[in-house]
């Protein structure tokens, strides 16, 4: 083998050996850099004649060629291993499933609570929230209730800071309250239309949220949920509460197949006062009377309290309870699973 092969193949062989990109460059100059051999072997040629140049310079590019061939047939490889390596690193299996979000869903409760406003809303009501910390203004004294009622005690309320010594803030124990700050609001916003006499458009409210009292069973739980309605105007009869509350139920229940009962009873915000029981005629609970909200005529105090004149405006009211009537509606016998945060009792609503 000639001195030029043995250089050629020792090339092939360096390139061969590089395994990066910087590695054959390195082994490049020392072939065909500046001074790398075949410079050296060119510049050796200085003292040849002309024909010999002509024979040993024709001799040297071929071998210089063959070198510079290996050369770019070797970076080409590297090229398409790197490649390789890009592609298998970033490689997607489209086959494995996707990554689920968690999917979320509506409390049960939420879920009552959103009927009872879609149902209450379809029949003209409106829906009003307040807050949770409440005076005793608006949580006792505007509702007619005595100083000296029992629901008055730290043992039925959670008192809290603020208001007056003799008259502390409390959670509000029921949504009732909401009765006079809607009505005030809504008394405010007519008052010139009724001091003209031109009369008032009717108060149709309906007031969702939590409540809190010192309770605490299978059927009581310290934060609980009410909602109150209240239906206020020139010529509202029981008549009409008794129609509201009736569809209200129907609709509620998804059943015709029931019917309700106003069982006389007492509230200090209300007078006549009446329980309202509904009894099931067919499926699981038929035949039992079970009590689902309270109501009655708003006593002329509490008109007086919202601003009106009781001899002109009469009205009725109502509380209930989302949470009973969700327990009834789907047949849980525990109201403290609605508020214990056990996944697999709430997944069940989704
Ligand atoms: N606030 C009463 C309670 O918590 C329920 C109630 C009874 C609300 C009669 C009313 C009503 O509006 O008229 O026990």
């Amino acid at each position: 083998m000639n001195e030029l092969d043995a250089l050629v193949d020792g090339a092939r062989a360096a390139f061969a050996q590089a395994t990066t990109p910087a590695d054959l460059e390195n082994a490049k100059a020392q072939y065909i850099g500046k001074s790398g051999r075949i410079t050296e072997l060119m510049k050796g040629m200085v003292a040849l004649s002309v024909d010999e140049k002509k024979t040993r310079g024709a001799a040297i590019n071929v071998a210089k060629q063959a070198i510079e061939a290996a050369l770019a047939g070797r970076r080409q490889a590297l090229a398409d291993a790197e490649l390789q390596v890009q592609l298998r690193a970033e490689a997607l299996d489209v086959t494995l499933p996707g990554r689920q979000r968690g999917q979320g869903g509506l409390h049960p409760v939420s879920l009552t609570l959103e009927r009872i406003e879609a149902i209450f809303g379809s029949m003209g009501f409106e829906v009003a929230e307040g807050p949770e910390i409440e005076s005793d203004w608006f949580n006792f004294t505007a509702l007619n209730t005595p100083e000296d009622h029992p629901a008055r005690s730290m043992h039925d309320t959670f008192y809290v800071e603020g208001g007056s010594a003799k008259a502390p803030n409390l959670l509000r124990t029921h949504t009732s309250p909401m009765q006079i700050r809607h009505a005030v609001q809504h008394v405010k916003r007519h008052r010139a239309g009724i001091d003209k006499g031109a009369g008032m458009p009717e108060i149709r409210v309906i007031a969702p949220g939590r409540t809190y009292r010192v309770d605490s069973d299978a059927t009581h739980s310290p934060m609980f949920h009410q909602c109150e309605g209240l239906w206020i105007g020139e010529n509202v009869s029981f008549k009409d509460l008794k129609v509201v509350f009736t569809d209200f139920c129907r609709t509620f229940f998804e059943s015709d197949d029931l019917v309700l009962r106003f069982r006389p009873s007492f509230f200090p915000f209300t007078e006549p006062s009446a329980e309202i029981d509904i009894q099931f005629q067919s499926g699981p609970l038929a035949g039992r009377w079970l009590e689902v909200a309270g109501s009655g005529q708003v006593h002329p105090n509490v008109v007086r309290n919202m601003g009106l004149d009781p001899e002109r405006y009469i009205g009725f009211a109502f509380g209930m309870g989302p949470d009973r009537l969700t327990m009834l509606r789907y047949g849980v016998n525990d109201l403290r699973l609605f508020f214990d945060g056990d996944i697999r009792f709430l997944s069940q609503f989704r």
